[in-house]
């Protein structure tokens, strides 16, 4: 048998190297968004390390096992540096970046205050926003307009501003700001044609996490979504998203608890082990846990992470051992904790003939912590997707996504080890190295690569 190798030449890309300064525009410059902007500058500043960041500290191996080669993404593909990027934003609160991270108290003071000037330059715009969105907030720092339309505009003036101001060759915008309620697909969200005019009609279904996205593919700025919102998630802003040359990404944030399931459950059904019952329960005390707090953004959470079991077990598939699956998920605002979630999980199992047994997961997380560098690599990734000329929804980013978007007609991947080496060997197939399957069959069962290895010893 002759080695293996796949190389996907008409896929390789021609990337436009970084050149210049690369905008990352965060509608919400809340606790996980000041928390980005100061470890970027500190980790410029060498005061500390980008930990949890692949595109700053993964290695990837290229080339055959008898002679690889581990090296840095960033070497192999040409991202944007960090002392390249500058960070703009929108809230509904005046408060600089400084004074929100002071008060979202994920990082130390003594941390923040090495950094205080750079944080303090970074004031946020006025934000379009609605309050029968996001219940459980009110805030005065805000965009008027007659229209949903006019607000899009005023959204996009920003942006060019930014722009200008800062001299900028690109920008990427990652949507950080709360969950909304719970939204429906409608008929608004079908066709460009029905959103434009939903805009300009205020139609109800477009919330302003909807507006941003609009906002930012018509300005041709990349857009992921952190939150569990339905934003770029419609048709219309898809195919608007194609038609305009720009990548997006979507849906919530892959930090905490639903991190760990996606680690948990493919190892489980590998096993073909049986599950009868999953427990999650969180306390949190952020501004995000308070927002969680209302009924209505608590269901589109609810949603976003209850997807997940069912994707990865395929009921359907094996009825015996996932068909009467009890999931259910709770999430308790606790205000001691603020930032410093704590999450349980009760997994009830069985194996070998039946016999039950049982997994509990006690994870003391920092909710921030886990999703800046997140922040950071869709950032960086997708703005490498816009310079490879990607556009649409970028499947291989699902690897960050709770909720992860994919093609209509297509099954989402929710198993992180699936979502990582799809990463991985798409980064492989744009650069034109070869795509690794791990199978490593042809170690063996080549005559010649066996005499090859033997002839070492
Ligand atoms: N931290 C995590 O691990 C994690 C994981 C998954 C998803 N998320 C999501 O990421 C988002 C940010 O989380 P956070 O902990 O920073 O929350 P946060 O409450 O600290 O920050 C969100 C900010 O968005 C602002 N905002 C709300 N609506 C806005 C609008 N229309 N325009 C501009 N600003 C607006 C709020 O005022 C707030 O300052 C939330 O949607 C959260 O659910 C976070």
């Amino acid at each position: 048998m002759s080695e293996q190798s796949s190389f996907y030449p008409e896929l390789v890309r021609d990337i436009e190297p970084p050149r210049g300064r690369l905008g990352v525009l965060l509608p919400g410059l809340g606790a996980v968004a000041t928390t980005l902007i100061a470890g970027v500058h500190l980790v410029n500043r060498g005061l500390a390390e980008p930990y949890g960041s692949l595109t700053q500290m993964q290695r990837m191996r290229l080339g055959k096992r008898t002679n690889p080669r581990f090296a840095l993404i960033k070497e192999v593909v040409p991202l944007a540096d960090l002392k390249d990027l500058a960070f703009g934003g929108w809230d509904i609160f005046p408060e600089n970046a400084y004074q929100t991270a002071c008060q979202a108290g994920v990082l130390p003071r003594e941390m923040l205050d090495q950094i205080k000037h750079q944080l303090e330059s970074v004031k946020p715009w006025p934000a379009a926003f609605e309050q029968a969105y996001v219940r459980n907030l009110s805030g005065n720092h805000l965009k008027r307009g007659p229209s949903k339309k006019h607000l899009a505009d005023l959204l996009i003036e920003d942006i060019e501003r930014f722009r200008r101001a800062e001299d900028l060759d690109r920008e990427v915008m990652i949507w950080c700001g709360s969950t909304e309620v719970f939204l429906e697909p409608a008929p608004v969200h079908q066709t460009i044609e029905a959103f434009e005019a939903g805009l300009r009609a205020n139609a109800p279904e477009i919330s302003p996490c909807m507006i941003y996205a609009y906002a930012a593919i018509t300005a041709g700025v990349p857009f992921a979504n952190g939150s569990p919102n339905l934003a770029v998630d419609i048709p219309a802003l898809g195919e608007y998203a194609h038609r305009h040359g720009v990548p997006i990404a979507g849906k919530d944030f892959k930090t905490g608890q639903t991190f760990l399931k996606t680690v948990v459950a493919p190892g489980l059904k590998a096993r073909m082990l049986g599950l009868t019952g999953w427990f999650s329960t969180n306390i949190l005390g952020n501004r995000d846990g308070e927002v969680l707090d209302d009924e209505g953004s608590f269901r589109t959470k609810e949603v976003s992470k209850g997807s997940v079991l069912d994707a990865i077990l395929q009921p359907e598939l094996y009825p015996d051992l996932y068909g009467q699956v009890f999931h259910k998920i709770r999430i308790e605002y606790y205000p001691p904790r603020g930032d410093a979630k704590e999450g349980w999980d009760n997994i009830d199992i069985f194996g070998w003939l039946g016999q039950p047994m049982q997994i509990k997961i006690n994870f003391l997380c920092r909710d921030s912590i886990l999703a800046a560098p997140v922040v950071l690599d869709l950032a960086l990734f997708l703005d490498l997707a816009r310079r490879a000329g990607l556009s649409g929804i970028q499947e291989w980013l699902s690897f960050y996504f709770k909720s992860p978007m994919a093609r209509a007609d297509l099954r989402p991947e929710h198993d992180l080890f699936i979502q990582h080496m799809k990463l991985t060997n798409t980064l492989r197939i744009l650069v034109g190295e070869e795509v690794l399957d791990h199978s490593g069959l042809d170690y063996y069962e080549s005559g010649d690569a066996y005499r090859e290895s033997m002839s070492g010893l």
